[in-house]
């Protein structure tokens, strides 16, 4: 039993409401608490435990390599760095890869990627046009490229050169061009912004814009890769190559690993451009390779893609049911509009309040609500279809 009295919850930094649960352990789709509460987990660390929670390869990656090597420094090599970067590039249209600890951090590097081939290829072209609505980070670059409401303002002055878009406007975004443009950066489905997917003709319709104008085509895939989308990567299910790819979250399944992903050609960095003093550590990179050799059987994503579809029918016929609003999603990247701002009431009531109901005995559910009127649902990616079911049920009552 946590003892709050001991622990006050005050002594961390107060930077999100958070419940007064403290959760000890997990295992698959379910967490459990310190008062031994179970919950049904369709959040799973924000999309992060791409196999749910300490699948046994992250378990078993993570004991071999500590006793092996932790840390060497960046700035040597180590094996499973040079191993999971070599699966990366033969798996997607990338050839070299930046290890970073956070999406946030990938994504500063695909910034200053863009930027430096900018100075070195296009007179020093600097503009990377963004989306309405983009989430792409919480750092003062990343916060300024995304198209957040209100996060034009908070840490002003913001960095500049992110002029923005509408999301799926094509003609907006290519009113924005101008000689300073270097990139168009995306979400190919906006996570925290709804779970808004782009249209096939928008991504097309980018690639072409950016080759007629030798721009570069940056994917922050940090929540829609590594197989969320049920390929791979997002940008395959679209079937446009970017340029410049970035993923976190499912990439470590759970610890602190994301990468920089580009084509040889906008590879531009000079030594001493770009660094970090964790960046490809042995310990979280070996788990990447757990995760991806995991991702990369036979079976895995088409059964992500069967799971996808059996999620987004039985929304649909929630939403018919309950006369509730649009149902959208690609894969396992899935969201269901209340029509009403109760997302965060059937939230709050599906986690404490569920046990209440009939089955429910000591048990909750973890949903989200990005948006006030809508439900995201980002299970583990080999979330079965009796958890679905039950997820279900639970969503039903809470509703
Ligand atoms: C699309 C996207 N980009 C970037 C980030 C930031 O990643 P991190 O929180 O690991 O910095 C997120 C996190 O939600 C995201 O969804």
């Amino acid at each position: 039993m946590m003892n709050f009295e001991k622990y006050p919850t005050h002594a961390l930094m107060n930077i999100t409401a958070r419940p007064e649960i403290v959760f000890t352990h997990g295992a698959g789709s379910w967490l459990w608490d310190h008062t031994g509460k179970k919950y049904l987990d369709f959040v799973q660390g924000w999309a992060v435990n791409a196999l749910g929670h300490s699948p046994r390869c992250i378990v078993d990656a993570l004991t071999a390599q500590a006793p092996k090597l932790i840390t060497p420094s960046p700035a040597f090599y180590n094996e499973p760095s040079l191993i999971l970067a070599n699966l990366l590039t033969a798996n997607s249209c990338f050839d070299q890869v930046f290890f970073t600890n956070t999406g946030a951090e990938a994504n500063e590097g695909a910034i200053k990627l863009a930027r430096k081939w900018g100075r070195v290829h296009k007179n020093g072209a600097f503009e990377i046009i963004t989306t309405v609505n983009s989430f792409h980070g919480r750092t003062l670059a990343t916060m300024s490229a995304s198209g957040k409401p209100g996060w034009d303002t908070i840490f002003a002055p913001q960095v500049p050169g992110f002029p923005k878009a509408n999301f799926n406007d094509l003609a907006a975004v290519a009113a924005l061009v101008n000689a300073n443009t270097v990139a168009i950066m995306l979400e190919p489905v906006q996570g925290e912004g709804g779970v808004n997917c782009a249209t096939p003709a928008f991504m097309h319709g980018l690639r072409a814009l950016a080759d007629k104008h030798r721009l570069l085509l940056i994917c922050d895939e940090v929540q829609t890769g590594m197989g969320r989308l049920g390929t791979l990567f997002g940008y395959q299910h679209f079937g446009v190559e970017p340029d410049i790819m970035t993923l976190g979250k499912g990439i470590g399944g759970g610890v602190p690993l994301a990468a920089l992903l580009a084509k040889a050609e906008v590879c531009v960095f000079e030594h001493g451009d770009q660094g970090g003093t964790y960046n490809g550590n042995p310990l979280m990179t070996a788990v990447g390779i757990a995760v991806l050799q995991e991702m990369l059987k036979p079976a895995f994503l088409p059964q992500v893609q069967a799971t996808g579809k059996y999620l987004a029918e039985c929304l649909t016929a929630l939403s018919k049911d309950l006369n509730l609003g649009e149902e959208r999603g690609i894969g396992l990247l899935r969201a269901l509009e209340l029509n009403a701002e109760r997302g965060g009431a059937v939230v709050a009531f599906a986690r404490d309040q569920l046990e209440t109901a009939p089955g429910w005995n000591n048990m909750g559910l973890l949903l989200n609500s990005p948006r006030p009127s809508v439900l995201r649902f980002m299970p583990a990616l080999n979330v079965s279809r009796e958890e679905i079911d039950l997820m279900l049920a639970g969503l039903r009552i809470a509703l």
